[in-house]
């Protein structure tokens, strides 16, 4: 279910500010019914009339893309570098669920469906990301431990986090360190381990909830299947 002023808005016709002006000015008609009530809510199945005329709502795509490096996660850039849309051939108007730094690679879902987009994104549904991080050194057993029971990073503590040590590498004194959050604070596994002292030279998200890179090449993407759009959608439910 979506806001109507948005729906209109997602058609093209206009803007969300002009789409609720023209709820307001009672032109909005929600299956035969006029509706001027800003903020109502229509599901896919509803029709759609404005001064009398069928709007054509976009369809709901679903994508994930493993992620390249070099790549910045927003719809557009004020410097013209690539975004994660220019990957994606579609001509709806997509966005990323979340953001994934420049350099970080990996699991990204996109979308144009708000409630799924949400569903992944609110802080209480708790979805887990799995990030594997390669840092400088070997990292302390107690340092595992101050990740584990949450640290504090821009004066705010984290949430628990899984983690473990994937592999060390003695002759490069490098660690791979699979690091498991639900929180999405800006730049948030970087800065945990910067706060103690070690340098993420790599960074790449290996799952986002059920989402999992499998056989995905870096700058690939694939539709999502029904099954797995419900399950994200059903996250409402719990
Ligand atoms: N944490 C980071 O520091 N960067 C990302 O891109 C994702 C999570």
């Amino acid at each position: 279910m979506e806001r109507l002023q948005k729906v209109i808005a997602n058609a093209g016709i206009t803007s969300r500010r002009k789409a609720e002006d023209l709820i307001s000015k009672g032109i909005v008609e929600v299956n035969g019914k006029i509706i001027r009530e800003l903020g109502y809510k229509v599901s896919p199945s509803d029709t759609i009339k404005v001064n009398g005329k069928k709007i054509k709502t976009e369809r709901k795509v679903y994508f994930l893309l493993n992620k390249p490096r070099g790549v910045v996660s927003t719809v557009e850039d004020d410097k013209e570098r690539k975004t994660v849309i220019d990957l994606i051939s579609c001509k709806e108007r997509i966005y990323p669920v979340g953001r994934l730094d420049y350099d970080t690679t990996g699991v990204l879902l996109l979308t144009n469906d708000g409630v799924f987009a949400n569903n992944l994104m609110h802080p209480s549904k708790k979805i887990d990301k799995v990030y594997v991080a390669k840092i400088n050194g070997k990292m302390k057993t107690e340092d595992f431990l101050k990740l584990e029971n949450g640290i504090i990073i821009d004066n705010q503590k984290t949430a628990p986090a899984k983690v473990r040590l994937k592999k060390y590498d003695k002759d490069k004194d490098i660690s791979y360190i699979k690091i498991t959050i639900h929180e999405g604070k800006n730049h948030q596994v970087k800065k945990m381990f910067e706060v103690l002292g070690y340098r993420v030279l790599k960074l790449k998200r290996e799952r986002e909830f059920i989402f999992g890179l499998n056989d995905l090449a870096s700058g690939e993407y694939r539709p999502l299947t029904q099954e797995e759009i419900k399950m994200v959608l059903d996250l409402n439910k719990k």
